[in-house]
């Protein structure tokens, strides 16, 4: 046990610092965090050495997170033995979460539901775990840390009604809570306000949003709809889409709108149809490709990304094959891929066994990668002597005299600086493209 309360009485000056490991979720939910911090007499520090409570913001969907996160506590160690404050958030699994207690490597763990009561650990509770249920609809938006950052992450839903077998999400985050609509768009506006350009609206399934109130009923595509009328001149993006939920209505809305961008990231997670099944997604691989289809004829541009993991239970050459036939057909324009990793509490953990060797999971991962590197080549090269309009985002990490933003297909573009600005609009005209970036000059 570790006797915080006298540790507590270091904390005269209450610094943090927070450390964002994995995805957009967990970029906003710490903004989240130090959001209540900040509103609770905290200060936030930017050096790491200097702060006297350090937050870890990572998430355990996969268990390559959980490795990271543990190697760096090791390499952080000696700040614990400083009588730094080690704090977790985000979503872990059980055992995990007793294991680096047990090594002392860690004072506190909270869960995504449960981030209003970090305060409290200052206050003198007892408890080591926190859990809660909890939509942060009344958190409000953090003041800009970072002058030139134009790019915003808002969450619209929390949690997960799909049950998909190997995923932890539905264990660590609990059922799905649409946002309140009023609040969302006050939050977009503010975001608007302050100088952000672009917001991406966040949830592990955007389309199942949904807000029921007395009279009526508020779907993904309404919440869309009024967005973009609303804020004409801010970007809008949302992540993820399942494709069991997305509807036409969402298409027409993408479509209706320019300032809602032509991007669909839309997991497909196998081409077979016995994994699919297997892993409790609601969709065959015909009823996908059949979306794909919809997508593609109402929304012409539209660029479409995915998720997929090899190596899921029962997994034979033949579904492996059936992916590779699904990833030639659709020639998606850039992906995430994984293998899979047994999640402990999930339904493949407790039923199913993970009985496809790593050396397998590891060469069918690198020929998916191989294959989407050539189609993301294909795609990116589609673009090359067209027009695009792109919101600068950054000063380029290899070539401080260039600049990068995104189309609105989300694919990254970088040119020649001139005197242009960090969230300016400009036009750039394409003329070289690799698998990952295109290259181009402002017309
Ligand atoms: N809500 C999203 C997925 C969230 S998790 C959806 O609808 O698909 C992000 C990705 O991590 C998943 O799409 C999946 O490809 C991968 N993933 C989830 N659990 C995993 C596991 N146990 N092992 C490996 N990859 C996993
Ligand atoms: Fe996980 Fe499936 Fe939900 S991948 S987040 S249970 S849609």
């Amino acid at each position: 046990m570790i006797e915080f309360d006298s540790k507590i009485s270091n904390f005269n000056k209450k610094s943090f610092y927070i450390e964002n490991y994995g995805c957009q979720m967990n970029t906003s939910d710490s903004e989240i965090i130090t959001s209540i911090l900040l509103n609770n007499g905290f200060f936030l520090s930017k050096n790491l050495y200097k702060s006297n409570i350090i937050l870890f913001n990572s998430c355990s969907v996969r268990k390559k997170a959980e490795l990271t996160l543990k190697k760096r506590l090791e390499n952080l160690k000696f700040l614990k033995k400083k009588k730094v404050l080690f704090i977790i958030v985000g979503c872990f699994s059980k055992e995990f979460k007793e294991s680096l207690i047990e090594k002392n490597m860690v004072d506190f763990f909270v869960n995504p539901d449960s981030y209003k009561e970090i305060p409290n650990i200052f206050f003198g509770t007892k408890k080591k775990f926190f859990r809660k249920r909890e939509s942060y609809d009344d958190i409000p938006i953090l003041k800009k840390i970072i002058d030139k950052k134009i790019t915003s992450f808002l969450n619209i839903t929390r949690g997960c009604n799909n049950m998909c077998t190997f995923c932890i999400v539905p264990f660590t985050r609990g059922r799905e809570v649409s946002n309140n609509p009023t609040n969302i768009i006050e939050k977009c506006k503010i975001l608007y306000e302050r100088g952000y350009k672009e917001v991406t609206l966040l949830g592990q399934n955007v389309d199942s949003y949904k807000w029921v109130n007395k009279n009526y009923v508020l779907y993904f595509s309404d919440l869309l709809d009024i967005i973009a009328k609303e804020l004409p001149f801010m970007r809008i993006r949302f992540t993820t889409s399942n494709p069991h939920d997305m509807s036409k209505n969402v298409l027409e809305t993408i479509y209706k709108h320019k300032n809602i961008c032509k991007h669909i990231h839309l997991p497909v997670q196998s081409g077979s149809n016995k994994i699919l099944k297997l892993m409790n997604r609601k969709y065959s691989r015909e009823d996908y490709i059949l979306l794909i289809k919809k997508i593609k004829d109402i929304i012409p541009n539209c660029s479409i990304s995915h998720d997929i993991m090899t190596g899921f239970c029962n997994e034979e050459e033949k579904d492996h094959l059936d992916t590779i036939s699904l990833m030639n057909k659709i020639k998606y324009n850039y992906g995430y891929m994984f293998s899979y990793s047994p999640r402990p509490g999930t339904y493949a953990y407790k039923k199913l066994y993970n009985n496809v060797p790593e050396y397998i999971k590891k060469r069918r991962l690198k020929e998916i990668i191989k294959l989407q590197n050539s189609h993301s080549l294909l795609r990116m090269k589609e673009y090359i002597g067209k027009l695009q309009e792109v919101l600068i985002e950054g000063l380029s990490k290899k070539n401080n005299n260039f600049l990068y933003g995104r189309n609105t297909q989300n694919l990254v573009i970088v040119f020649p600086k001139k005197h242009f600005n960090i969230g300016d609009t400009v036009f750039v005209k394409v003329k070289k493209a690799t698998s990952a970036t295109l290259i181009g000059d402002i017309i």
